[in-house]
């Protein structure tokens, strides 16, 4: 099978898979080509600013009211949906996770969903959900849109192919794709089961963050983001759609695949992104920038510079900040912290957060570097060091995160983890300035 992209972020795409599909000059013809049917996917209010108006025009075998039949509701128990906080009974704290085992039972993409945090009200399209992915069955004839938001899928072993309504996208670990809010799709396993994170996004569309003085490049460069080509899949056979709606699910069944679109144009699609592809900005004599300096995207929530989630990752790259704190230094922030580790080390935990792997601050909730990692910054060579082979995220968002329970009674959870912290004693002597005192180290 070949996969087909197109480069450019939010660009207005057009793409055929038969030739002379795509009515030119026109959306809605009298008759279209092929005897397809004409339909309108809007992203957007039909009035939103042009700057944010989202929309794609689809030419499809039959038109979306026959991919749906009358549905009834099914449960998919551990995908969860804000306002969904519970009684779990942790106390606050700072909280982290091994990664969760790959099961033996055979779960979708749909199935295998597990949500560790919800945040604001899926009613208002305000907030998230973030979510572990455990996926060790292709979904054949099930299909699946999400009415609630969109999703940015996170792989951190195992690549996946998603079949969309408007193409194909294949992603493995240090990739990420997108799927627009009520976009029809179904997800393969490529090469065995998958492990990774999901950001459920009920507000705005993620977007390009501005760069502000940084200029025209660098960060995430529009060209790296890929749309896919238009792909159809034709089958009359018996298949399945379920819609996640308000945090309900429901399935009908239908006698098709609904990935039956030929051709299409519009700027509401998905697409995929290579994080090794950030250029990141970053330091370059001492001190560093806020952490928002790695953002990839963001989904604004209206209010200027407050977003609704911002994606942000820790790439590879150079430390060489001189007389500087490398690491992250210590804080405490207003924005609530759901943090993944696809693979590497992260510099401010080089223990305790792996691989698969989650950890989450919430709202002002004081964390930074444990212990080992404030010795080693404090105290080793200043030379330039380079990161090498660490890619780690973060999930941040302007709502406190609520845990669910299933988060709550992982047995990854790590009792220990605010020990991290142990041994960052009182330093402090008002008789010497100087620290350590000459001729000796702290701590020894
Ligand atoms: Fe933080």
């Amino acid at each position: 099978m070949t996969l087909g992209y197109m480069p450019g972020f939010g660009n207005d795409f057009e793409t055929e898979a038969a030739p002379g599909a795509l009515p030119q000059g026109q959306n809605s013809p009298q008759r279209c080509a092929y005897g397809l049917y004409a339909e309108q996917l809007s992203g957007s209010p039909f009035t939103a600013p042009r700057g944010t108006n989202e929309r794609s025009w689809l030419y499809r075998i039959r038109p979306s009211v026959r991919h749906t039949s009358r549905f009834r509701r099914v449960e998919v128990p551990f995908w969860k949906t804000a306002p969904h906080i519970v009684d779990h009974g942790l106390p606050l704290g700072p909280l982290r996770w091994d990664p969760v085992p790959m099961p033996n039972e055979a779960l979708t993409f749909v199935t295998g969903l597990r949500t560790m945090t919800t945040a604001g009200d899926v009613y208002t399209q305000v907030g998230m959900a973030a979510h572990v992915m455990l996926v060790t069955a292709s979904m054949v004839d099930d299909y699946f849109y999400n009415a609630d938001g969109e999703l940015m899928v996170v792989p951190q072993s195992g690549e996946l192919l998603f079949f969309t309504e408007l193409g194909r996208i294949k992603v493995g670990p240090g990739e990420i794709a997108v799927i627009p809010r009520g976009m029809k799709f179904k997800v393969e396993l490529v090469d065995g089961p998958v492990r990774g994170y999901v950001c459920e996004n009920y507000g705005a569309k993620f977007t390009l963050p501005e760069r502000g003085p940084i200029g025209a490049n660098c960060l995430a460069n529009p060209r790296d983001f890929k749309t896919p080509v238009a792909a159809f899949e034709e089958k009359e056979t018996a298949c399945r759609l379920t819609v996640k709606w308000c945090g309900t699910f429901n399935t009908c069944e239908i006698g098709h695949s609904p990935l039956d679109v030929v051709a299409w144009h519009g700027n509401y699609t998905p697409y995929k992104y290579d994080l090794r592809t950030f250029s990141p900005v970053g330091a370059l004599l001492f001190d560093h920038p806020d952490p928002s300096i790695f953002t990839v995207l963001t989904a604004p929530s209206g209010e200027a510079g407050t977003a609704n989630i911002d994606f942000v990752i820790f790439p590879e790259r150079w430390m060489v900040a001189e007389h500087s704190f490398r690491p992250p230094w210590y804080h405490m922030n207003i924005m609530s912290e759901f943090m993944g580790l696809i693979y590497g080390q992260y510099d401010a935990k080089e223990t305790g957060f792996v691989p698969g792997g989650m950890s989450l601050h919430n709202c002002m909730l004081p964390h930074g570097p444990d212990k080992p990692a404030f010795d080693k910054a404090s105290f080793s060579e200043l030379k330039p060091v380079k990161l090498t082979g660490t890619m780690a995220f973060m999930f941040e968002t302007r709502f406190p995160q609520q845990l669910t329970e299933f988060a709550a009674r992982l047995p990854g959870l790590q009792d220990d983890y605010p020990e991290c912290w142990n041994g960052l004693d009182r330093n402090f002597d008002p008789a010497r300035p100087e620290w350590p005192a000459p001729g000796a180290r702290a701590g020894e």
